[in-house]
């Protein structure tokens, strides 16, 4: 599916071969994968591919020709009748160059005989390296295909660029478009959350409100999910990565969602962390509200100019002040900090960057620096608490797992919240899982 415009595009790959300034870039999308003897996987197109492209089917790959006149080329499927009877509307490189504003393209089967022209005599070549073996001895083919050539007085792109150099600070700047379509997956995968609040009842399992997550992302054209569903219930809520999805839901117990939609290619990413049968308990609540604070503190540390650990330092600060309160630890702030005791409870970091991935491209340091943020990223905020059982842990907390987690968007003066519609409060948690909302 075209998510944006061809002139989008056009524009974006422009900029790109702008900041190339000279050579070429090859970027290929990923492959289709086996799942089990003939059944593939769904198929999701590699991002940088998909950011430079729009372009949606396999075996495809994007040329750009940067210089004094720049050139953008796509390589795709031809047209197939007899296999679109079996596998659907294929575009075709006539349809596809038009469609996807396109200088020029060809058929998939023709990468390697035009490669070689194309290379010819360019100062440097651009393409992602060390992700697929296959790709890279390919490249070292065409190179060596226009080294052949050499005595007839063509040169080989001397210079060997990783082009993520280029594109992963590209990409980590969302434009006006981008941000609409991240702001779709956030509201769908916002209203997942509240029809999971809304149909969690003690005695269900765990997939069975996974399913209620999924049904609602497919409901409102969400892809798929932008990662495996987390769906954890009790002590399953201090296992991080945890996604069997498989135990019973018990009363008295907290569930922790990590669930989040993938819209048009771009990914959401939220936790929400509530009681089972509705109502926090005592020791819950208490827990709970030393990650909410502390999750308030760091949005607050999510704007222009302030470094990308701001907001992780301020996390671990409130999460370390609570687990003195909660009597977890004993202390100082400043020296449980410092040695890092804190870690016990609290050890993730407080989030990444997100868009077309969800730990998306962008380095987090420039220059040996912690990067400042600036409006247009687009980032998770999601400290947690993880108290399984041990010495020290007092009664009432043991097996208790929260973790909060919103996207935000940078803007001018702040950030926006994308997913804010996602109950998170106790008393809004509980009015909605009263039916009251
Ligand atoms: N769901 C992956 C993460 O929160 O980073
Ligand atoms: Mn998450
Ligand atoms: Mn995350």
């Amino acid at each position: 599916m075209l998510n944006l415009s061809p002139a989008h595009y056009r524009q974006r790959r422009r900029r790109v071969m702008h900041r190339m300034a000279e050579g070429v870039m090859v970027i290929a999308t990923a492959p289709e994968v086996i799942r089990n003897r003939d059944s593939h996987y769904p198929y999701r197109p590699d991002s940088h591919f998909w950011w430079l492209s729009g372009f949606g089917e396999p075996e495809a790959v994007v040329v750009l020709l940067a210089g004094r006149r720049p050139r953008h080329y796509l390589f795709c499927r031809a047209k197939d009748p007899e296999r679109e009877v079996w596998e659907g509307f294929r575009w075709g490189p006539k349809a596809a160059r038009t469609a996807f504003g396109f200088d020029a393209a060809w058929p998939i089967d023709q990468l390697d005989r035009r490669l070689p022209d194309l290379l010819a005599d360019q100062p440097a070549l651009h393409t992602l390296f060390g992700i697929d073996p296959a790709w890279d001895a390919r490249v070292v083919g065409w190179l060596n295909a226009v080294r052949a050539r050499e005595r007839s007085g063509i040169s080989a792109p001397e210079v060997l660029v990783d082009a993520t150099a280029i594109l992963d600070e590209m990409r980590l700047i969302k434009d006006a478009a981008e941000v609409d379509l991240m702001r779709r997956a956030a509201d769908i995968s916002a209203s997942a959350h509240r029809r999971a609040m809304q149909a969690c009842r003690p005695g269900m399992h765990e997939y069975q409100v996974e399913a209620e997550l999924l049904h609602e992302f497919r409901r409102h054209g969400a892809d798929a999910p932008a990662y495996p569903a987390i769906v954890a219930g009790g002590d399953n809520t201090c296992v991080l990565h945890y996604v069997a999805n498989d135990r019973p839901l018990r009363d008295g117990d907290l569930l922790l969602i990590d669930a989040g939609a993938e819209y048009r290619g771009y990914a959401g990413d939220i936790t929400r962390t509530f009681p089972v049968n509705g109502r926090f308990g005592g020791a819950q609540k208490a827990a709970y509200e030393v990650v909410l604070a502390a999750q308030a503190a760091a949005i607050a540390e999510a704007r222009p100019g302030r470094p990308w650990h701001a907001p992780h330092d301020t996390a671990v600060r409130v999460l370390t002040e609570g687990m003195k309160e909660l009597k977890l630890l004993k202390g100082t702030v400043d020296g449980l900090i410092e040695s890092g005791a804190y870690r016990r409870f609290y050890m993730h970091r407080t989030g990444h960057w997100l868009g077309l991935d969800v730990h998306d491209v962008g380095d987090y340091k420039v220059d040996g620096e912690w990067r400042p943020l600036q409006p247009g990223m687009a980032l998770t905020v999601e400290p947690g608490l993880y108290i399984r059982p041990g010495p020290g842990v007092p009664r009432g907390l043991e097996n208790i797992g929260i973790r909060i987690e919103d996207d935000v968007l940078v803007t001018e003066t702040g950030c926006e919240v994308l997913t804010a519609a996602a109950p998170k409060a106790v008393a809004e948690i509980e009015e909605v899982m009263r039916g009251d909302r």
